[in-house]
């Protein structure tokens, strides 16, 4: 049975990996198939919420009842997140957003000279996370973050939960060929309010429903937005 624990609520989910033109070829970016931030649309529509999904250069079906809207790079995903989210009662936001961005991205192809390959200058990308989690015009408004780790999972969790400032850190626990592109996902949900909750390894949308769990009992009251 599925709870209707997120029904009446809305919720802003990021997806995907940012890429960040080079030229009109060429790109930097994350690799992130979107299917985590999907499996929480998939999960948070069955529980009820109306769901808004930021998707960032994703091959995957639509999660049937979402709000899509498609994005490139790290700015368009800013201004749709900022758009999206005083509507929003929570904030999920699993996207890998690109930390550079190449300072300007060349108007035609580059090409080879000859001479070796020119450099690339790179300028820092706005940390959307940060931003939502920072400007809480709605205090009742919850923000998710996502964190990977390959070791020291809790203290580097920790210490990432208060640099940006966001209700709950989901730390997945990556290496080993685990959670990239792959369907199960393992990983510890720690709180603003010092809990830290394990999510055994298990599909995506497992962990999702988990995080979930968290997430609506934290909800202040309904109200119509
Ligand atoms: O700092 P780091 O990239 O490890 O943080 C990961 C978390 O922050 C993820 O939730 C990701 O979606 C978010 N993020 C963001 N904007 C950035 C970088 C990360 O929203 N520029």
């Amino acid at each position: 049975d599925l709870p209707a624990d997120l029904s009446g609520r809305r919720v802003l989910i990021t997806a995907g990996g940012t890429r960040e033109a080079v030229d009109p070829v060429r790109f930097i970016g994350n690799r992130s198939s979107g299917r985590q931030g999907y499996a929480f649309a998939a999960t948070a529509l069955a529980r009820g919420a109306r769901v808004d999904l930021i998707s960032a250069n994703v091959a995957l079906p639509d999660p049937p009842g979402a709000e899509i809207t498609r994005v490139e790079s790290a700015r368009e995903m800013r201004e749709a997140a900022l758009a999206h989210s005083t509507a929003a009662d929570v904030v999920i936001m699993t996207a890998a957003v690109a930390d550079f961005r190449p300072a300007e991205s060349a108007p035609g192809k580059i090409k080879k000279t000859g001479e070796g390959p020119a450099p690339i200058e790179l300028v820092e990308n706005p940390d959307i996370l940060a931003e939502l989690a920072s400007r809480r015009d709605d205090p009742g408004r919850l923000v998710v973050g996502f964190a990977a780790e390959t070791d020291n999972v809790l203290e580097y969790g920790r210490a990432k939960l208060e640099r940006k400032g966001c209700d709950l850190l989901v730390v997945n626990q990556v290496g080993d060929g685990r959670a990239f592109g792959t369907e199960d996902n393992q990983a510890v949900v720690l709180g603003a309010d010092g809990s830290a909750t394990e999510i055994p390894h298990g599909p995506k949308e497992e962990l999702a429903d988990r995080v979930w769990d968290l997430v609506a009992p934290r909800l202040g009251p309904a109200h119509t937005r």
